[in-house]
């Protein structure tokens, strides 16, 4: 099969589809990999580096959208890029569909088969392609935030791990799966004093055999989550609640019983926030400050930090990307019902049921569409 990757043109988006690496497996397997000029360069990743793999470097997108029976992204196709696809091919990347009718309806017009990685499901019903970006932002959430409690950032002046003879930083992390988890291990790595607040048992149990003493849990009940607060100098907000906006759980009058210049970086923006004052922000002005605490909502995390997201999402990506170039996307998805489950939109028909659902397409099931 010929597979290509396009540079990404999202504003800010810097990481790619395909790395160097993934480039020479799928080369490896028999295929063609087809490369933009400049694809790799948010990365570290030139041209030389995808030749060298045995990938062939083109000079535009378009000869690769018009030519590759596979493109492989990362961010949804932006309209430029809708124009180009076509019946026959595949599509591979995210898409978050149900909030986007535009874009959905252009590939619902172009014919083409779209898989989406957040909707490939893992065993037990595990998001696994969504999964590194969670890990990504979990740790950053940490840097973030320390950076942020600075003086020169509008934070109280607190070092995290404090030095000896003076106590660390307290650090509370709102929700406690995989941004929590990743989250508490950097807090706990830096020799801060953290709390890990959740409301499931299991999760509670998970976190507290993993860390023992090094990290506390508490059930996240109102009185409980109000006193944590109050006494923490950087607060994380990883909280999720499958398919609803985040629960406000930081309300702003209870701001006011924080320290002056604690931190609040909420992670859970992406699906509303879950402080009552946040605000999307972006990389080039990440902070802002509500009542003397300072906000860090940057909704995409893990752009800032394109190379190793990068590599994360395509540890993951792979195999599937392999497993459709060698038998065919129909025999990959018939032979892997998690692959299945990404195919959201066949030949014109919505096959996720609830994009079709939310944007009022007819639903057409992915195994009628594989007969
Ligand atoms: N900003 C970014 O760049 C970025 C990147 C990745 C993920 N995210 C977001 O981070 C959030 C967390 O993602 P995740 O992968 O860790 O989800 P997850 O499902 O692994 O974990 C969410 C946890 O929140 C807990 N929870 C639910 N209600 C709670 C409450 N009231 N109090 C305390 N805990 C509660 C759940 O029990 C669960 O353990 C999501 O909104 C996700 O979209 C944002």
């Amino acid at each position: 099969m010929r597979v290509g990757t396009v540079r990404e043109i999202k504003n800010h988006e810097y990481r790619v589809g395909l790395t160097p690496e993934s480039a020479c497996e799928l080369v490896a397997h028999g295929h063609e990999v087809w490369v933009e000029t400049g694809a790799g360069l948010g990365i570290g990743a030139s041209d030389r580096d995808y030749e060298a793999q045995g990938a062939t470097i083109k000079a535009d997108a378009a000869t690769i959208f018009d030519s590759c029976e596979m493109v492989v992204k990362v961010k949804e196709p932006q309209p430029a890029e809708r124009a180009r696809l076509r019946e026959g091919q595949v599509l591979y990347t995210y898409l978050h569909l149900a909030p986007d009718p535009e874009q959905t309806a252009d590939l619902v017009k172009s014919g083409v088969t779209a898989i989406a990685y957040e909707t490939v499901t893992g065993p037990g019903g595990a998001l696994p392609l969504l999964k590194p970006m969670s890990q990504v932002a979990g740790r950053m959430s940490i840097q973030a935030g320390a950076t942020a409690l600075e003086k020169a950032h509008g934070g109280r002046g607190v070092l995290l791990g404090g030095v000896p003879g003076v106590m660390p930083g307290k650090v509370v992390v709102i929700g406690g799966g995989v941004v929590g988890f990743n989250a508490a291990q950097m807090a706990v790595g830096l020799g801060a004093d953290v709390t890990i607040l959740d409301r499931s048992p299991d999760a509670l149990e998970r976190l507290g055999i993993h860390f023992e003493s090094r990290a506390k849990t508490r059930f996240s009940s109102k009185a409980n989550l109000a006193d944590s607060v109050a006494d923490a100098d950087l607060v994380i907000g990883a909280v999720l609640i499958p398919g609803a906006a985040a629960p406000k759980l930081v309300s702003r009058p209870m701001l006011s019983t924080m320290k002056p210049g604690a931190v609040l970086v909420d992670v859970a923006i992406d699906q509303g926030g879950c402080f009552e004052t946040s605000h999307a922000t972006t990389h080039d002005n990440p902070t802002f400050v509500v009542d003397g605490i300072v906000h860090y909502c940057v909704a995409n995390m893990p752009g800032a930090v394109a190379r190793t997201s990068t590599y994360a999402l395509n540890n993951v990506t792979l195999p599937h990307a392999l497993a459709i170039a060698d038998k065919g996307w129909q025999q990959a998805l018939r032979d892997d019902p998690h692959l299945a489950e990404g195919l959201n939109v066949h030949a014109g028909k919505v096959t996720y049921e609830a994009v079709a659902a939310d944007l009022g397409y007819d639903y057409v099931p992915v195994g009628q569409v594989l007969g």
